[in-house]
C-alpha cells in the first residue's frame, strides 16, 4: 500500500439511516470549501464491482450463504481498493465513501453469524484495506429506517427487521471499541441538523 496523504471518510448505518442524503450535503459544503471530494459507493464503485453489486442484490437469489456474501463484498471491495481509493489516497484526495467493510463486520460479522472479530480481520489484516480516519455512524432505529424505504425491497431489504436490529447492535458494539475513529450520529432528526454533526465530526480529521 503507498503512504497515504490523503483522507479517507465513511458513513455507515443500517438501511434507511440517510448516508446518501448525508453524503450529497457533506460533498457539497466540503467542494465550497475548496476541498477536492472523491466519492464512492459500495458495494460498486467500479466496474467489476457494479457486476458484483447486482449479484449481491438481486431479490430472487435468496439461497446465499452469510460467508458468500462475506466474500462478494470484499471482492467488490478489492476491486474498489485498487483502482480508486488507494490512487486517490496517495494523491493526498479526500475520499467520501458511502458504506466500507464496517458494513461487512455488521451485516454478516454481527448478524449474518460469521462474526465481528473474523469479518475486521478479513479486511484490516488479511486484506489490508486502508483504515478510514474518520466512520459517521448515523444511529437509527431499525423501523424507522424500513419506513423509510418507498421502493420494492432488495435482498438485504427483505432480510427484516430483527435482522437489521442485529446489524445495529453490532455497528454500535464496533464504535465503541474505536471511539476516536469513530462518531456516533443520531439520525432520527431533520437532514439539516444531522448534516451540522456530521460536518463538525468530519472537519477536526481534515
Ligand atoms: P447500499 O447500496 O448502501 O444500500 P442503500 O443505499 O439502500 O443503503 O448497500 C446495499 C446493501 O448491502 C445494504 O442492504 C447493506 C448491504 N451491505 C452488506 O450487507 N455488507 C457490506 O459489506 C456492504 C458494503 C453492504
Amino acid at each position: 500500500m503507498p503512504q497515504m496523504r490523503g483522507r479517507l471518510l465513511v458513513l455507515e448505518g443500517i438501511d434507511g439511516a440517510g448516508k446518501t442524503t448525508q453524503a450529497d450535503i457533506l460533498e457539497t459544503r466540503l467542494r465550497r470549501e475548496g476541498v477536492r471530494v472523491l466519492r464512492a459507493r459500495e458495494p460498486g464503485g467500479t466496474r467489476i464491482g457494479e457486476r458484483v453489486r447486482a449479484l449481491l442484490l438481486d431479490a430472487r437469489r435468496v439461497e446465499m450463504d452469510a460467508r458468500t456474501e462475506l466474500f462478494l463484498y470484499m471482492a467488490s471491495r478489492a476491486q474498489l481498493v485498487s483502482e480508486v481509493l488507494a490512487p486517490a489516497l496517495a494523491r493526498g484526495r479526500v475520499v467520501l465513501l458511502d458504506r466500507y467493510y464496517y458494513s461487512t463486520a455488521a451485516y454478516q460479522g454481527a448478524a449474518g453469524g460469521v462474526g465481528i472479530d473474523e469479518a475486521l480481520a478479513l479486511a484490516e489484516r488479511i486484506a489490508g484495506f486502508p483504515r478510514a480516519d474518520r466512520v459517521i455512524l448515523l444511529d437509527l432505529d431499525p423501523r424507522t429506517g424500513m419506513a423509510r424505504v418507498n421502493r420494492p425491497m432488495d435482498r438485504m431489504e427483505k432480510k427484516g427487521i430483527a435482522y437489521l436490529a442485529r446489524v445495529r447492535a453490532g455497528f454500535l458494539r464496533i464504535a465503541r471499541r474505536e471511539p476516536r475513529r469513530f462518531a456516533v450520529v443520531p439520525a432520527d432528526r431533520p437532514p439539516e441538523t444531522v448534516a451540522g454533526d456530521v460536518y463538525r465530526r468530519v472537519r477536526n480529521v481534515l
